[in-house]
């Protein structure tokens, strides 16, 4: 499936605000991809379907779950927030005939990250954080940050989803904790800054 068919899917299937959401994460994407190298066509395409089965039911996300187990690995012990990520990815390469692997993996991390992130996965994790209609305190500081450095970008984006689920007493994904301590490591002295 190539960029206009999943504008096209994702128009039918999301409600209207999060269509805009996807409308803009794409536009993000895009710009981070020109910025730092990476393919924007790949960029669009993991950006438009990032959120492509956010609306489906929980229980039809654990059918497809149950339909593709070895895919889906062990997906429905992990949080629901971040099923959708894996569902869409699922749905991409079994029925929507999008098997770019790097594509997979953006949508199918985009929410968590994970350890050893592509630069398309923290293009489309930071892109979904950023997105024009995102209005949190320090969404600024992180829209200004990425483009200057993307991997710092990253950590503290990481950091804030991992202290905000804490805070809210939600239960945190392992590859969300996982996805910080990798690229603190990576980062060494200057994760600490
Ligand atoms: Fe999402
Ligand atoms: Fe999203």
């Amino acid at each position: 499936m190539k960029y206009e068919q999943a504008k096209k899917l994702v128009k039918k299937n999301l409600s209207e605000k999060r269509y805009t959401h996807t409308k803009n994460v794409k536009k993000m994407a895009v710009k981070l991809a020109k910025r730092w190298g990476a393919d924007p066509e790949k960029a669009a395409l993991a950006a438009i379907l990032h959120d492509a089965a956010k609306e489906l039911p929980k229980d039809r996300q654990l059918q497809i779950f149950a339909e593709n187990a070895i895919i889906a690995e062990n997906a429905p012990m992990r949080p629901t927030s971040v099923w959708h990520g894996i569902a869409a990815a699922i749905l991409c390469e079994t029925e929507w005939g999008v098997h770019d692997p790097e594509v997979l993996s953006a949508i199918r991390c985009h929410t968590t990250g994970k350890p050893g992130m592509s630069l398309l996965d923290k293009i489309i994790y930071m892109a979904d954080m950023t997105s024009a209609e995102r209005d949190y305190p320090g969404v600024e500081a992180l829209r200004e940050e990425e483009f200057e450095d993307l991997d710092m970008a990253l950590l503290h984006a990481l950091k804030r989803t991992v202290d905000f689920v804490k805070e809210k007493g939600g239960r945190l994904d392992d590859q969300s904790v996982a996805a910080y301590e990798d690229l603190c490591a990576q980062l060494g002295a200057r994760a600490q800054q």
